[in-house]
């Protein structure tokens, strides 16, 4: 569920701070203190990242169909040490459900590496070598994320709940090319995070592992990754949400909200959904577009999908067997950019289910 941001909502009327708020479909929005985060990494990488992110924006606006994604999804397996009740893998029948019946316990590097492959013939900007599962628990994560890079990917993403961020483990990441690391926590005090994540180490100790990260960050002057800290915000935390913000904003590039989306739509989960005023959905539902079919696809172990909605395997576009160019170019791509385009997102059974649960 990460953003790939961009637009600029305006500056926050709320906060002290007065902090720009970005979105790029309404469903995450970043608050930054100074400079916009592409602004920072097109700083570092120069114009190729700008002319990309222009791309970005024309595709995000509808405008434009590039040949290939310009974002690559890779949610190649289904892991985590935590179980967060608001997410899939704390509800083992979803997952099973969403992943057609069968889970990866393993991202295979060879497989990625085809993947990969792929992309860079089509000179494809950027991934994010995660899904729905802990990337670090994967003990060489890092050569993956150095195995995208070297093969010209620019912008290299990945959100982490921070648990198995060791010092060591902090410094391999530095040093392998990523571009974005976003830390989840949810919550800004030990009691809301012991409830909104489930089998979690304390909140003091990944806040420590974190700040360690930002500190060998300084030491040896990395420009990159930009950082942020994420909060997907749900009934159990909305309380939080200044404190959160005001607590990480001068340590980190951006704070991260994220709308709820349920795991599933068959069960209820109205206790997991915030109160209307912290939402940040709610206004632009009516004509909401959604732009993830012009920019991304993402492969879900063997499938390829438009989307990274829990549903996506509703919306089949391709294997990864026959390459993701022809997924991107399936009659099902096609037809979901257009109803998004035209702003019929009812047109579809999986988007409407999707967009009319989402607050
Ligand atoms: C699925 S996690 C994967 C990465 C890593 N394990 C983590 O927690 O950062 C990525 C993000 O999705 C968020 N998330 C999980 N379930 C969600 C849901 N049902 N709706 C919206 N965001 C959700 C998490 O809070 C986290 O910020
Ligand atoms: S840490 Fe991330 S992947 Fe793991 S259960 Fe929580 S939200 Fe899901
Ligand atoms: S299901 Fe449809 S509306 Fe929902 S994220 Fe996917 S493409 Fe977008």
């Amino acid at each position: 569920m990460t953003d790939n941001k961009s637009d600029v909502l305006g500056e926050d009327k709320i906060s002290p701070n007065r902090l720009k708020s970005y979105t790029t479909d309404n469903r995450v929005v970043h608050k930054a203190k100074d400079e916009d985060i592409i602004q920072k990494i097109g700083n570092v990488l120069g114009q190729k990242f700008f002319d990309y992110r222009k791309e970005w924006d024309a595709a995000n606006r509808f405008e434009i169909v590039t040949e290939f994604p310009l974002f690559l999804q890779l949610d190649m397996f289904q892991v985590c040490n935590y179980s967060c009740p608001h997410c899939n893998i704390a509800n083992p029948k979803t997952l099973l459900k969403a992943y057609n019946g069968k889970i990866e316990t393993k991202m295979d590097f060879e497989k990625y590496k085809r993947i990969v492959d792929e992309g860079s013939d089509y000179n494809c900007p950027s991934i994010e070598p995660q899904g729905v599962n802990e990337p670090l628990l994967i003990k060489d994560f890092h050569k993956y994320v150095r195995y995208a890079y070297d093969k010209g990917f620019m912008d290299i993403m990945i959100n982490t709940n921070a648990s198995a961020l060791t010092p060591k483990r902090s410094q391999q990441l530095l040093d392998s090319g990523i571009t974005r690391l976003r830390f989840s926590l949810d919550a800004a005090t030990p009691e809301t995070y012991k409830k909104v994540r489930v089998g979690s180490r304390p909140l003091d100790q990944v806040i420590k592992n974190i700040e360690t990260f930002l500190e060998l960050k300084e030491k040896g002057n990395y420009k990159l990754p930009v950082t942020g800290v994420s909060m997907c915000v749900l009934k159990g935390n909305q309380h939080e949400k200044q404190m959160f913000e005001d607590f990480w904003i001068d340590k980190v590039d951006m704070v991260t909200f994220q709308a709820f989306q349920p795991p599933n739509f068959e069960e209820d989960f109205k206790d997991f959904y915030p109160d209307m005023d912290s939402s940040h959905f709610k206004e632009s539902k009516p004509e909401y577009r959604c732009p993830q079919p012009f920019h991304r696809v993402v492969i879900r172990n063997d499938l390829i999908t438009p989307c990274c909605a829990t549903c996506s395997n509703e919306l089949p576009l391709g294997h990864i067997k026959d390459g993701v160019h022809k997924a991107w170019h399936s009659p099902l791509a096609k037809k979901l950019r257009e109803i998004h385009r035209i702003g019929k997102y009812y047109d579809n059974a999986v988007c409407k289910k999707c967009i009319e649960s989402t607050l």
